[in-house]
């Protein structure tokens, strides 16, 4: 029986795909190089599953590593999370990021290649599009401008998949342009599990929650939009895991080159997730408006529907099952895998 080799498969939205790749069915192989997530993160998988995780600690830069996994495991496709994914951080670290988000596809995709295996799911992001010249945002719109290397990586690594599946068609390439993932797996066990001082929204809200932080900063309220904060698509981690299933069930029937947003199609606020955060689980977010954050957009969400005909998939949790599996993450494991 063939696996599915999962790349960054300790991490926030790799770990939540590998339950639901189990569920269905599918055989996995988990490699990663813990640089940004716990093993614990697979223990959990395994004990929502009931089924083993087989676990490399290896990087995607380390070609001996790599060849070692497709020599033991027969791979029948990959589904590439693993990369650096802090916007700003990568600002201050350009040559860090191109090396691993860059070198470590190219050095991946050669040791496909060479055990003749040519099935890849990669993780892009909607950054992709830059400051989007459409709302919502549908697969057509052309991509723009980044605003950070991060950026840039996802977009440039987008142009090199796209060409090698061009130059052999043997390749199948789906490139998913993720938008705003968060909540939780509902068990309360597995979540997001920022480093530091979360950059991102919703592990902010919930760090506010349970009182590691004092308030949040709002980044912004002038922007053009209806009450001045930015506004994202923010989709459920489960839905979004389901949607790489339903991608490895295109791939099954020779996909070729193919390009899907993921998101739920709905554009919320930032006041707005305060507000839901709040009514869904009854904590109180103390907030603080601030200066804009250099590099965003005010409004940013999907026209999802291509994904819906092509794939058969659509997003199924909203914006309430959103805030309240992220919390009950949170409040379960204040210090994330830690304790
Ligand atoms: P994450 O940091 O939780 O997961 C990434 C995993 O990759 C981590 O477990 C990390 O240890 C591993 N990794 C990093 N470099 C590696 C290397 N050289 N070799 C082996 N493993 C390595 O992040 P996530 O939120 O789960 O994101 C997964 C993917 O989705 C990333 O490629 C990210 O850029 C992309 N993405 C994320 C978002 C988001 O908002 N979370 C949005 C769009 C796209
Ligand atoms: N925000 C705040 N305060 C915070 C954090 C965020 O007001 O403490 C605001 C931001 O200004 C933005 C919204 O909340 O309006 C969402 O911000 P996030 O940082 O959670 O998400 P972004 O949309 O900025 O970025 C995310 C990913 C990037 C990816 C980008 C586009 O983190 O990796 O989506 O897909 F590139």
């Amino acid at each position: 029986m063939s696996s599915i080799l999962v790349t960054g498969g300790a991490g926030y939205i790799g770990s939540h795909t590998v339950v639901e790749l189990q569920n269905a069915g599918y055989d996995v192989v988990v490699l990663d190089n813990l640089s940004n997530s716990s093993e614990k993160s697979l223990e959990r998988v395994e004990a929502i599953t009931g089924k083993k995780v087989p676990f490399y600690k290896a990087d995607i830069l380390d070609r001996a590593a790599l060849e070692e996994v497709f020599g033991k495991e027969d791979i029948s496709a990959v589904i590439h999370f693993a990369g650096l994914k802090a916007v700003g951080e990568s600002v201050a670290k350009p040559w860090e990021y191109y090396e691993n988000n860059i070198a470590g596809t190219l050095t991946l995709v050669d040791v496909m290649r060479k055990h003749n295996c040519k099935n890849i799911i990669f993780s892009s992001s909607a950054t992709v599009y830059g400051d989007p010249a459409m709302i919502p945002i549908t697969e057509e719109c052309p991509k723009g401008q980044c605003t950070n290397p991060y950026g840039w990586t996802k977009s440039m690594l987008e142009q090199i998949l796209s060409d090698i599946q061009k130059a052999d068609n043997e390749w199948n390439v789906i490139l998913l342009r993720y938008f705003n993932p968060i909540g939780a797996h509902k068990s309360g066990t597995m979540g997001e599990n920022p480093n530091g001082i979360p950059n991102n929204l919703m592990p902010y809200i919930t760090q506010v929650a349970v009182g590691k932080r004092d308030h949040l900063g709002v980044f912004g309220n002038d922007y053009d939009t209806p009450d001045g904060t930015g506004v994202r698509d923010y989709i459920h981690v489960v839905d979004l895991a389901d949607g790489h299933v339903k991608a490895i069930k295109k791939i099954e029937e020779k996909a070729g080159l193919k390009i899907y947003n993921l998101g739920t199609g709905h554009g919320y606020s930032v006041l707005d997730i305060v507000k839901n955060f709040e009514e869904a689980n009854g904590v109180k977010i103390p907030y603080e408006i601030q200066a804009r954050r250099p590099g965003d957009i005010a409004t940013c969400y999907s026209d999802a529907s291509l994904a819906k005909k092509e794939l058969g998939w659509e997003a199924k949790y909203g914006i309430k099952e959103m805030c309240e599996d992220s919390w009950r993450w949170q409040k379960n494991n204040p210090n994330g895998y830690e304790n």
